[in-house]
């Protein structure tokens, strides 16, 4: 399955579609990746209000994402100038030690209902379960192709608040939406129960008495069980850690542990290390037309559901083992919405080999630990600046407007210094000094 390419940053653009159209088992359309076809322009135009022109972002692949033991090319869309670089480091890194493994730990997605009722909550309670069949049965006709592809409403509870708020309730559905992301489905799905719940109730003479108001339907973008885990693992005797320029596998990986640690007791550090990881996350959320607002709404709450922000991510080194590992909610799909339309949302599942949902959350999860990984190991080795600014070096250029005989001398002349904005307008000011 896949296949293990070395050297895949060296090649040239050119070169990099030959060899995705060589090795990639789909047969995407690679004409796409310009989009400057009129009837993109019109797709992209149609997607939303006001639209005058289109945002482009770099839009790159890593290859040898090794996970549960099949490669795939992840396609990430970001601007951020070391994000790739760090990815293609991490997993390249982990391919030589077995790889991510990955478990979904779940699919369900909520919604809510959000209503109060002014009288005892036994009547609710004694009347429910002739409701939940009630529901389930006006829902049948807006269910059926979602049943037909084995998803649908999992569950139906009622939930009491009115130790929070006087007489206010919830009606919590609980969806399986397969393949798809599914807002569109749940929020249908959910107008409708809460309008023949209003009606039922209301209709009731035996109800007369106590008054229902339903406030709103709809979604809850919190999912804590559609949820997934990405871990690494690795012998510290037999496998080098961490790989950059260092030896001493267990002080690295107990330092590691310890930044880790930090992040799962500080909010401040909790906050910059899991935005780290959404540097992945989103990069691949939005390469597959994914809602990344969705995405990072629902994590950031996960990530504070015992009361404290803390970090998604964690560490454990044993005696001789260093484990790795995240567990994130993420609710993204694999049909509808934007991955059909959107030509490079589609070109990206083509490239990824067409995975279904719990796929696709597997692989964005990897990524994220990758990131994490990456960031983590710089952070407690090299120090950040020293990837990050060598990849921003090419934006300092481009500011600088500098040739491309300039490029080059540069380029060459900052591969063993430390690079600044003033360091590179300098020597770019001396190579034209030196030329006049
Ligand atoms: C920068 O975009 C992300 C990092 O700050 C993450 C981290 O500190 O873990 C490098």
């Amino acid at each position: 399955m896949g296949e293990y390419i070395s050297g895949f940053s060296k090649l040239s653009k050119t070169e990099k579609i030959e060899w995705l159209r060589r090795y990639t088992h789909s047969t995407p359309d690679f004409s796409v990746l310009d989009a400057s076809g009129e009837k993109e322009q019109k797709i992209i135009e149609g997607l939303s209000e006001n639209v005058i022109g289109r945002y482009a972002l770099p839009y790159s692949i890593v290859p040898n994402f090794l996970i549960n033991g099949r490669y795939y090319n992840v396609p990430m869309v970001t601007e951020e100038s070391s994000v790739v670089a760090a990815a293609a480091a991490a997993a390249k890194f982990w391919a030589q030690r077995g790889g991510i493994k990955t478990e979904v730990l779940g699919n369900t997605k909520l919604g809510q209902i959000h209503f109060t009722w002014s009288g005892p909550r036994q009547v609710l309670e004694t009347m429910w379960d002739e409701l939940v069949q009630l529901f389930m049965e006006v829902t049948e006709e807006l269910t059926a192709n979602m049943r037909a592809r084995g998803g649908g409403i999992k569950d139906i509870s009622l939930k009491s608040f009115e130790d929070i708020a006087p007489e206010y309730y919830q009606i919590l559905v609980g969806f399986d939406t397969k393949d798809s992301m599914g807002a569109n489905f749940i929020n249908s799905v959910l107008e409708r129960i809460g309008e023949v719940f209003e009606d039922f109730i209301g209709s009731d003479p035996r109800l007369a008495d106590w008054d229902l108001e339903v406030i709103m339907c709809i979604l809850s973008n919190y999912a804590p069980d559609c949820r997934v885990r990405a871990s690494v693992t690795c012998s510290l005797t037999e496998q080098q850690l961490p790989g950059c320029g260092q030896d001493d596998s267990m002080a690295f990986a107990k330092k590691f542990e310890k930044a880790i640690r930090i992040a799962e007791m500080d909010v401040y550090r909790a906050t910059t290390h899991n935005k780290g990881i959404f540097n992945g996350v989103d990069a691949v959320v939005i390469a597959t037309g994914n809602d990344f607002r969705a995405v990072e709404a629902c994590g950031h709450a996960y990530a504070a559901r015992d009361g404290q922000y803390r970090s998604l991510s964690r560490c454990r080194v044993t005696e001789d083992r260093f484990h790795f590992w995240l567990e994130i909610p993420l609710t993204v799909g694999t049909v509808g919405g934007l991955t059909k339309l959107h030509p490079l949302a589609k070109f990206s599942l083509e490239l990824l080999g067409h995975p279904t949902a719990e796929e696709l959350m597997q692989i964005i999860a990897a990524v994220g630990l990758m990131q994490n990984f990456a960031a983590v190991r710089s952070l407690v080795t090299t120090g950040i600046q020293h990837g990050h600014m060598k990849m921003h070096l090419t934006n300092i250029v481009n500011h600088l407007e500098a040739s491309p005989q300039e490029t080059e001398r540069i380029l060459d002349h900052f591969k063993d210094k430390k690079v600044s904005f003033t360091a590179v307008r300098n020597y770019l000011e001396q190579l034209r000094r030196e030329k006049v």
